[in-house]
């Protein structure tokens, strides 16, 4: 399906610039880490973004996600500005809509807390009713392929897959529209990678998802996307339908990058 043609647009960047230095002493050579970023992000699609290691992925990760703020422009999530409303209620609106799973499944669970305890705070601030947690808890987590035995125990039990699917229940926990995806499989091993994309696919249907995913994998982006944009040193260089970039994308660098 041409989800660019039909589908709304949830997401929206405009204009995104990034320094990472403060503007004071910011040098006249600086170089930006995002620069003019324009970028929608269409209803039920998964928009692939590629570039090499420093191309600024996970700066825009960030800043999609309002974890940062960018020096210039604007992220519209469903046609509001994400930046710059500082409410509870705003923070807590947005976190709703749009979740940002990292590639490090390690750093991003809690050592100390039971896989129920991680899964019980998320659906908490979903505003989920402490009697519904347990029953929620476990259906999330068989939607990602786990057992409820895995609700007494800790991080450490599992491995890098298995956390990385913990994260993606307990990301889910708050019925998001948006998952933006930053290098999902880049810390696994090779042999469980390809189940992590399945199951994303898999969960995209079954939610309705949104998804943004971030590689400097060709490979990653080519399989999930129905389109591909491409970074290079901070700038969105093409973006075009995952057909037609796959078979002959217009920038030599994209050209280079597929070894055409
Ligand atoms: N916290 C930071 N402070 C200063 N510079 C940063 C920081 N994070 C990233 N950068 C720089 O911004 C650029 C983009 O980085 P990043 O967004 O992490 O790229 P990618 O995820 O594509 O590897 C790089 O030049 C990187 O060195
Ligand atoms: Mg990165």
């Amino acid at each position: 399906m041409n989800h660019a043609m039909e589908a709304a647009t949830v997401l929206e960047v405009q204009g995104v610039t990034h320094y990472y230095s403060s503007g004071l002493v910011r040098s006249r050579r600086a170089v930006p880490a995002l620069n003019s970023i324009n970028l929608q992000v269409y209803d039920g699609e998964t928009l692939g973004l590629v570039g090499e290691s420093g191309s600024g992925k996970t700066t825009l990760a960030r800043i999609l996600v309002g974890l940062i703020r960018p020096s210039q422009g604007k992220v519209l999530l469903n046609g509001r500005a994400i930046l710059g409303r500082t409410t509870r209620r705003e923070k807590r609106l947005r976190r709703r809509l749009c979740q940002i799973v990292f590639q490090n499944p390690h750093s991003s669970l809690n050592p100390y807390l039971s896989i129920e305890t991680s899964m019980s705070e998320a659906l908490a601030s979903a505003g989920v009713p402490r009697s519904q947690r347990q029953a929620e808890a476990v259906r999330l987590l068989a939607s990602v392929g786990l057992d409820k035995d895995v609700m007494s125990r800790r991080p450490a039990a599992f491995s890098g897959g298995q956390k990385q699917r913990i994260v993606l229940a307990r990301a889910l926990a708050v019925s998001p529209r948006v998952l933006i995806l930053d290098e999902p499989t880049a810390s696994l091993d090779l042999s469980v990678q390809a189940g992590i994309l399945n199951l994303l696919l898999d969960l995209r249907r079954q939610y309705g998802l949104t998804y943004v995913v971030i590689s400097h994998d060709l490979d990653v982006v080519g399989y999930m996307s129905d389109r591909i944009g491409v970074l290079r040193r901070g700038r969105l260089i093409e973006c075009a339908e995952a057909e037609r970039f796959l078979a002959g994308p217009e920038r030599p660098y994209s050209r280079e990058l597929l070894g055409l």
